[in-house]
């Protein structure tokens, strides 16, 4: 048996990628969204967010006719959820869009079908929460229809070479519900796929965020460390790191994005009494945009009136992806320590931040400043040329908080350069 239609809820960053290779790859799809803007879009050939090769895929997907876009599901042989698991206020886990979909899912649901969540969730919400939804169907998980979970492991910027060629992790609630999601993403994956049941799958992808966040909680506190004690804490990194087991990420202003800030928590909601040293891992990144704002005061003198750009306000480099992320808490945290706050994100010129100033260009941003803060390392940011800003800026001082900036070169151009890290630099 194999699957011919799939419906896909939820064409956000994962979910549209999947329906559109399974598109080109001969699956008839649907994909479902309920934003209407984002239906509406679609169909007018827009994509509306920003991946390399995706609108070419998109486009290539829908002009096959194999991928039609809805705002509610139709009846498939299998069907992908991948809705957002945000949190809330409270850092507890959201799980209406999971439950929406599921819901919208089961009428539709006939014999022989497949479910697969793709959404980040926390243990056990695949047996807890999916099923007894989907089996209001009057249908049994696991005999009727398979279940399972599958999490996505991609890398924003890289989403459509890594969906292929990544190894999955795909658990089924029974060894049939397994081998049938097998079975679906055999159409098109070609890494290797290792089956396990729905638990382990869920939190084999909240241990894979969890330890990064912990090693770049620990990465940070580093840099605090290297602060105080004089030391380079990119040059003692790399160093530590030619230790053939040791692999120390980056330090920087923070940990953002919609996985890896926000997924140990749920390890945190699900038991606290077990998970002291994920929570602490957390406070850390989240305390980094104060720190990186103390550090600025203390480094340059009182930030009140001062006319500071900070370049970046994306979660990390080359993406549009602005969600969580650490950049703008560094912002809001300029802005109320005085500052006057411009901000430029090539990525999402419109993004505006209360009493901050949008800048449309890189000019237009540093013209008037006192200060500038390189907060995320894209590309074109790490390649401004220090002599060139020189001449269109009124800025002498500039802090990288992410090691983009070449020190001699920046000094060279006449400016004074601070490191996050760098305890080297009085
Ligand atoms: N973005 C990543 O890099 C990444 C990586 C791995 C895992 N994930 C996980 O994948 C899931 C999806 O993330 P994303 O980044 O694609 O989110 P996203 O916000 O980009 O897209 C989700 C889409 O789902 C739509 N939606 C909400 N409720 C719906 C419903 N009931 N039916 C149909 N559509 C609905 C939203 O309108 C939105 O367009 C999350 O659980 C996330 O944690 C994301």
């Amino acid at each position: 048996m194999s699957y011919q239609t799939l419906c896909v809820l939820g064409l956000g960053y994962i979910g549209l990628p999947t329906a559109s290779t399974f598109a080109t790859h001969g699956l008839k799809v649907i994909g479902v969204d309920t934003n209407p803007a984002i239906v509406e879009s679609l169909n007018n050939g827009k994509v509306h967010i920003f991946e390399p090769g995706l609108r070419t895929l998109v486009q290539a997907a829908v002009h096959s006719g194999n991928l039609v876009i809805k705002d509610q599901p139709q009846p498939a042989d299998a069907f992908i959820i991948a809705v957002p698991t945000p949190f809330k206020e409270n850092k507890l886990a959201d799980l209406s869009f999971v439950t929406a979909a599921a819901e919208a899912i089961t009428p539709h649901l006939k014999k022989g079908n497949l479910v697969i969540l793709e959404s980040t969730s926390p243990p056990r919400t695949t047996v807890d929460i999916l099923l007894p939804i989907l089996e209001k169907s009057g249908l049994s998980a696991g005999k009727d229809f398979q279940l399972a979970y599958s999490p996505e492991r991609v890398l924003p910027g890289q989403i459509l070479r890594e969906l292929i060629e990544n190894a999955r992790v795909i658990g089924g609630i029974n060894d049939d519900s397994a081998k049938a999601g097998k079975l679906l993403y055999s159409t098109f994956v070609r890494g290797e796929i290792f089956l396990t049941d729905a638990t382990t799958a869920e939190m084999v992808k909240l241990m894979e965020n969890t330890y990064r966040d912990i090693n770049i909680a620990a990465a940070n506190e580093f840099a605090r460390l290297a602060d105080r004690f004089q030391v380079d804490i990119w040059e003692a990194i790399s160093l530590a790191n030619r230790h053939p087991r040791v692999e120390i990420l980056n330090p920087g202003p923070g940990v953002g994005g919609h996985c890896i800030s926000v997924d140990p928590w749920f390890f945190v909601e699900a038991a606290p009494d077990l998970t002291s040293l994920i929570h602490s891992a957390r406070q850390v990144n989240d305390s980094q945009p104060e720190y990186v704002v103390n550090f600025l005061e203390r480094k340059t003198g009182k930030l009140n009136g001062k006319k500071i750009t900070a370049l970046g306000l994306a979660y990390k480099p080359d993406v549009d992806d602005l969600r969580e992320s650490p950049s703008i808490e560094t912002v809001i945290h300029l802005r109320d320590a005085g500052a006057k706050v411009t901000v430029y994100e090539p990525f999402d010129t419109d993004h505006s931040i209360e009493a901050v100033i949008s800048a449309r260009t890189l000019q237009e941003a540093v013209t008037q400043a006192d200060l500038i803060i390189l907060l995320v390392g894209h590309s074109q940011l790490k390649e401004i040329d220090p002599t060139e800003l020189a001449k269109n800026t009124s800025a002498r001082t500039v802090l990288d908080t992410v090691n983009g900036w070449n020190k001699q070169e920046w000094q060279k151009a006449g400016f004074s350069i601070y490191k996050l890290g760098d305890g080297k630099q009085p």
